[in-house]
């Protein structure tokens, strides 16, 4: 179903159903109720695909509304922040658990799995990381600690892991397209097999992944990116590096993201044909650049979740759908993308009061129409 078919038959009929005058803007989008209540989680489920989002250990302690959502919502948990090097390593010789180990505990309370975000990645390196780690002996060894360490600890308990982040740029002007990065510059362009190795090492059962973002738009940066990625995939595969599945990471800005992203749909079949499967690790629809009603830019970011979803589903490969955030309330677009307007933004599936919106209809739409895996 195309957007404007699915703005016609899938908002309006809830519309109609909630008797809201939704489309006419006389009441909030909060009157908008769902034409069906099940958690996302089960839309999901019953399709053979799992449904989760990024949380923060603070929220989860300290929102209690918030973290029933999560649980009622999710099937999977992964910590927004929690894993990355500058939240575990406070020192060049000292571990901090604390905070992953809370969403761990939380995940495990509920009987929901966890994906480990993420072990390789040129941004979020601690302060002390610059100075101390210099050669490429140290880089190596440093990387071999922290792998060993982290995925050590949670083997058995983190299913799945991104192991590196972000690694391809073709804007850094390299004939290989990989992002030049400290990782890169220290060890070379071997350190991305030699991080899915020591993954592997370190828990032989987890799902390793090699995590990317902007490669999901019909645009030109979106084809540079993807073939940069084809071919480091292909490349590590063919080398029988343990690496399993691709995470897109779907962070859109609905105004740039309209219609269905063929494109992508086209690349998602390449990287099946390697043998691998696609995670959506990240999903979010930005609505600053839209205008300011509240009605419309939540029939828009809705719009472009299921435009999005719908084709990424078509792709049997794909077998986890995950939200940057479950709520309005928490969302690292507040500072990353906010609005000139300075009005709160909107890319979530439920609203700062933890309400429903249409986006959250859009992805059980789009789960409800996805084959069965
Ligand atoms: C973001 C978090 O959401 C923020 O809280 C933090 O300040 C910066 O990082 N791509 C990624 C994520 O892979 O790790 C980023 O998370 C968002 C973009």
């Amino acid at each position: 179903m195309n957007r404007r078919a699915f703005l016609a038959t899938g908002a309006l009929s809830a519309a109609a159903l909630a008797g809201s005058v939704y489309f006419a803007g006389r009441r909030g989008a909060g009157h908008f109720a769902a034409p069906d209540g099940a958690p996302l989680r089960d839309h999901a489920g019953a399709r053979g695909l799992r449904y989760g989002c990024a949380v923060r250990a603070r929220h989860l302690a300290e929102d209690p509304a918030f973290a029933a959502l999560v649980t009622r919502e999710c099937a999977v948990l992964v910590p927004e922040n929690e894993l990355k090097w500058e939240a575990l390593r406070p020192t060049p010789d000292r571990f901090d658990f604390t905070a992953a180990d809370a969403v761990l505990a939380f995940a495990e309370r509920h009987a929901q799995a966890v994906r480990g975000h993420a072990l390789v990645w040129h941004s979020a390196l601690p302060a002390w990381f610059a100075g101390g780690v210099t050669t490429r002996a140290q880089a190596e060894a440093a990387l071999r600690g922290h792998v060993a360490a982290v995925v050590g600890r949670y083997a058995g308990r983190i299913g799945s892991w991104d192991v590196v982040n972000e690694a391809v740029e073709p804007g850094d002007g390299r004939a290989d397209g990989l992002r030049v990065t400290p990782w890169l510059r220290l060890i070379g362009p071997e350190y991305l097999s030699l991080a899915f190795h020591l993954a592997a090492e370190a828990d032989a059962r987890a799902e390793l992944v090699y995590n990317e973002n902007w490669i999901e738009l019909d645009d030109a940066g979106s084809d540079r990116k993807r073939g940069a990625v084809l071919e480091r995939l292909a490349r590590m595969r063919a080398d029988r590096v343990p690496v399993h599945a691709l995470g897109v990471q779907a962070h859109l800005r609905a105004e740039r993201a309209r219609g269905g992203p063929e494109r992508l749909s086209a690349f998602l079949g390449e990287v099946a044909s390697l043998g691998m499967k696609v995670l959506v690790t990240e999903m979010d629809v930005a609505d600053s650049g839209l205008s300011g009603d509240v009605a419309r830019r939540d029939a828009e970011v809705a719009a472009v979740y299921h435009d999005y979803l719908a084709a990424v589903l078509d792709q049997p490969a794909v077998t986890t759908v995950l939200t940057w955030g479950l709520s309005d309330r928490y969302t690292w677009l507040s500072r990353q993308r906010p609005r000139a307007d300075r009005l709160p933004v909107r890319p979530l599936p439920f609203d700062a009061e933890l309400r429903p919106k249409p986006a959250r209809h859009a992805i059980a739409r789009a789960f409800d129409a996805a084959p069965r895996r």
